[in-house]
């Protein structure tokens, strides 16, 4: 193993130091954090978007939930939308991690960057331990993110989550087949029944895998023609790869390792940065290859990293919304059955269901409900104005995201709030509170809930469409 101890560690620390009042003591002399972790987009570690984690992993905040206290409210239920948690990197970055760490290896010079303290790591004790088998798969640390997530989301709503509840499967588990995303809903669940004393016991599992939910953009046909498979579609993210920002990082990095420009190429700089963010996400250690990167490199690789979201899962193209019509629809229909008045000697409703899938699954989602949308697209031209976008990915997808509809019965009717990485966030065009009752959020998202077609959004749009009308004219006739 590298050591921690390195020249450029003083520098770290007085970088660190901004943090301490946040910070117990304890926890400081556990590993120093690299100073760039926040900008990994969807590789960032739950923890730096929410950093009082670091001190109590499983310290709850009730006072998140903000119905207007005068109304008497109690929740009754829960849907949460939740992104598997820390993974292993997959095939097509193992490859590039190994061709990294390769040329570095054989090509680094000794002579320029020779004297450099990470330098030195990554040649002499830093071992590419990374094999393909581990393809995309829940890491330990991803199994703790979804323990911790529900004792939390338990403490938060021990109505809903309870013992009682989950035993009666009352509480609804459902999960994108891919192995991360299983693994993740078992954990969710140990860590319910963890948190009633049960660590001896065999865990049980319950869940169902449901990838036309969970996976709807493999099954959009004219989101994976027009955006995934199409490179036009995704113009300003190659645009961006090879502008002067790209280039700058990458001759920076060059210059730091004492290769010829040449050798690096844009997958390769991206290689190093995600390396830096897997080695902190899985071994909780600060890579050596960490000091490659500036803050302001960090940025420029964030950027990039949001374009390609951007453009490909979120607002860049309506297709990408639309093509979770069926989860969106799924998730009212869950809520118009828990909120719907009922006699008393009525079954109760499902008091929560835990709906777990990928980055990919929650960003189409997020932009269908109007969230995280800035005035001005990001493009490969605009990098400079765009400093204080809202659309960063690092904050609202790292590992484990999760996105909560918080139904609530109250005087005036049920009330709905969001919750987004367990934070309060307000709906676009209902600003005035944290959680308007749901009648009006049905009125404001009544274009959706009357159309957003599946169908007719994936299987060809308007010629589908014209076909429906003319088997409607043949059955006229
Ligand atoms: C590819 O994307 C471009 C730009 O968004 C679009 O104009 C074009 O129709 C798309 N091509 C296909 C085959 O959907």
């Amino acid at each position: 193993m590298f050591s921690v101890f390195h020249p450029a560690g003083g520098v770290l620390l007085a970088a660190l130091g901004l943090l301490v009042p946040r910070l117990s003591f304890a926890s400081l002399s556990v590993p120093d954090i690299p100073h760039i972790a926040g900008y990994f987009g969807t590789k960032t570690r739950y923890e730096e978007v929410n950093p009082h984690l670091l001190r109590d992993p499983l310290s709850a905040d009730p006072s998140v939930l903000r119905p207007p206290p005068a109304e008497h409210c109690s929740p009754v239920h829960l849907t949460a939308v939740i992104r598997h948690g820390s993974r292993y990197p997959t095939l097509k970055n193992i490859r590039r991690i190994r061709k990294l760490s390769e040329l570095v290896r054989t090509e680094a010079s000794r002579a320029s960057g020779g004297s450099e303290g990470w330098l030195q790591d990554i040649r002499n004790s830093w071992e590419a331990w990374y094999t393909e088998d581990m393809d995309g798969q829940l890491v330990t640390k991803g199994w703790d993110d979804l323990r911790q997530l529900a004792s939390r989301l338990a403490s938060v709503f021990p109505s809903l989550l309870s013992e009682e509840n989950v035993r009666k499967k009352r509480v609804r588990f459902l999960t994108s087949s891919k192995h991360r995303c299983v693994s993740s809903v078992e954990a969710f669940q140990e860590g319910l029944q963890r948190r009633w004393g049960r660590h001896d016991a065999e865990p049980e599992y319950s869940h169902k895998v449901d990838d036309e939910l969970m996976r709807f953009f493999d099954r959009c046909r004219g989101y994976v023609e027009g955006v995934e498979n199409n490179r036009t579609a995704l113009l300003e993210v190659e645009k961006f790869k090879h502008g002067e920002e790209m280039e700058g990082v990458r001759r920076r990095m060059a210059d730091r390792l004492g290769l010829p420009h040449h050798r690096l190429t844009p997958d390769l700089v991206e290689a190093a940065f995600f390396l830096c963010s897997y080695e902190l996400a899985i071994k909780n250690v600060h890579s050596p290859w960490c000091f490659l990167f500036d803050e302001s490199d960090s940025k420029v690789l964030e950027y990039k990293s949001d374009l390609k979201q951007y453009w490909k899962r979120s607002h860049g193209h309506e297709i990408n919304s639309l093509s979770s019509c069926p989860l969106f629809h799924h998730v009212f229909r869950t809520l118009d059955r828990a909120g719907r008045p009922r006699r008393s000697t009525e079954a109760s409703p499902e008091p929560a269901s835990i709906l777990v899938g990928h980055a990919e699954t929650l960003l189409p989602l997020l932009s269908l409900l109007g969230l995280f949308k800035d005035q001005t697209p990001p493009t490969a031209t605009n990098y400079d104005s765009q400093h204080g976008r809202r659309f960063r990915t690092s904050r609202i997808v790292p590992y484990a995201a999760n996105l909560l509809f918080v139904l609530y019965d109250c005087q005036r009717g049920p009330r709905l709030q969001l919750l987004v990485n367990e934070s309060p966030v307000r709906f676009p065009g209902l600003e005035a509170e944290d959680a308007p009752l749901y009648r009006d959020v049905r009125a404001t998202y009544r274009h959706l809930l009357d159309g957003c077609d599946f169908h007719r959004e994936c299987e060809g749009g308007r010629r589908a469409e014209r076909l429906t009308r003319s088997s409607e004219r043949d059955r006229a006739q």
